[in-house]
């Protein structure tokens, strides 16, 4: 059973968008199996999305983060700490259905929550507690919160973390949890460095920094053996946006590519097994790159009502004060398409 952590160190890549329509579509593609989306992200983007996008989405989160006992990740994450158990899932995920119709029934939340940012602080000194001996290592503890639970979940379930780009505790729980990566990278110059840093955060440098190498995540989790995800695909964003400059009209930037052939040469086990391995950097490419062409208008529209994709019609949608904004058939049949194509290369 896999959970896939949605993360790259570089804000704004795509990653609450991507991880609203995969895990829409990968549930309504997948009716037999149990979809849950984990929002480890305090400003909560993914789960507004999902429980109806804009004002209502916002609103929805809001009042399952301010019950007194939150069904948000801070509910389950608090719940964990003071019964140092592992908390029932159904206290705390909601079925999203429940809340937005539009939503497959097989698609569960256990939503993001603003409040993470407040618990950040007391996480971060549970989890640096010097240990008692004899008792379990408070780091590695903390860190598993999520392992503990994806390990409790049965064979039915696939699980999406949606991160932060901050490499904060919250965003650790999340990477620990997970087995396989899913990298959201533009096309811009920035990618190439947000990818090489995204390996130093998980694995450190070599040589490890003179004063700060041993106080890092990598040095800490390869201490306590603690296991960090598989790369398994870098999702290339093209957003229209950046179509300004000719080259960044592909997804992908060569120099990100050679960045990522390069860590696959040294390290491939750092990415998800393939049944061939692949031996040259086209081989690697067609294995761990996938292109994600803009959503344009479609999907976009989809993300602000709360809508998996392959329920739009073509029509004239409210978005904001325009009352009248259209989505065409062909949009649509081209938005799910781009997004079919990421959801294909997601396994079980
Ligand atoms: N393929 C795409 N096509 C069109 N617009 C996109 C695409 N991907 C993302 N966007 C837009 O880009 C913006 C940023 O996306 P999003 O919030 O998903 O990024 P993020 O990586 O989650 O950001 P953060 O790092 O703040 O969590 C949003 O307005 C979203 O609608
Ligand atoms: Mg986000």
């Amino acid at each position: 059973m896999q959970a896939y952590a949605i993360w790259n160190n570089k804000g704004g890549t795509g990653k609450s968008t991507i991880s609203f329509h995969i895990a829409s579509r990968f549930a309504e593609l997948n009716p037999n199996r149990k979809i849950l989306v984990v929002d480890l992200c305090p400003q909560a983007n993914s789960s507004m999305l999902i429980l109806g996008g804009g004002l209502a989405g916002e609103k929805e989160v809001l009042g399952l983060c301010s019950q007194s006992i939150p069904k948000s990740v801070v509910g389950y994450i608090s719940n964990a700490i003071l019964s140092r158990g592992i908390p029932k899932l159904d206290n705390f995920s909601i079925q999203v259905s429940t809340l937005n119709k539009q939503m497959p029934d097989n698609l569960f939340l256990l939503s993001g929550d603003g409040n993470l940012e407040l618990m950040a602080p007391a996480l971060n000194d549970e989890a640096m507690r010097t240990p008692f001996p004899g008792l379990a290592d408070p780091w590695k503890w903390v860190h598993e919160i999520f392992t503990r639970m994806r390990l409790e979940l049965s064979d039915e379930w696939t699980v999406f973390f949606d991160t932060n780009p901050s490499f904060s505790i919250y965003t650790e729980l999340a990477v620990c949890g997970a087995t396989r990566l899913l990298v959201p990278v533009n096309a811009d110059d920035s990618s190439r460095v947000a990818v090489k840093a995204l390996f130093a955060l998980l694995y450190g440098t070599n040589p490890p920094h003179q004063f700060f190498g041993n106080y890092t995540f990598a040095a800490r989790a390869l201490q306590r053996g603690i296991s960090i995800p598989t790369v398994h695909l870098a999702i290339g964003n093209r957003f229209t946006q950046y179509k300004g400059a000719a080259a960044a009209f592909a997804a992908f930037s060569d120099a990100t590519a050679d960045q990522l052939h390069g860590e696959f040469t040294s390290s491939p086990q750092r990415f998800s097994n393939r049944d061939a391995p692949a031996t040259n950097r086209q081989e690697f490419l067609d294995a761990y790159v996938v292109e994600l062409r803009d959503f344009n208008t479609a999907g976009v529209v989809a993300a602000h009502l709360g809508t998996p994709l392959s329920k739009m019609r073509q029509d004239y949608y409210p978005v904001h004060s325009d009352p009248d904004v259209k989505v065409n058939k062909s949009q649509i049949t081209v938005g799910l398409q781009a997004i079919d194509n990421v959801v294909k290369r997601i396994e079980l």
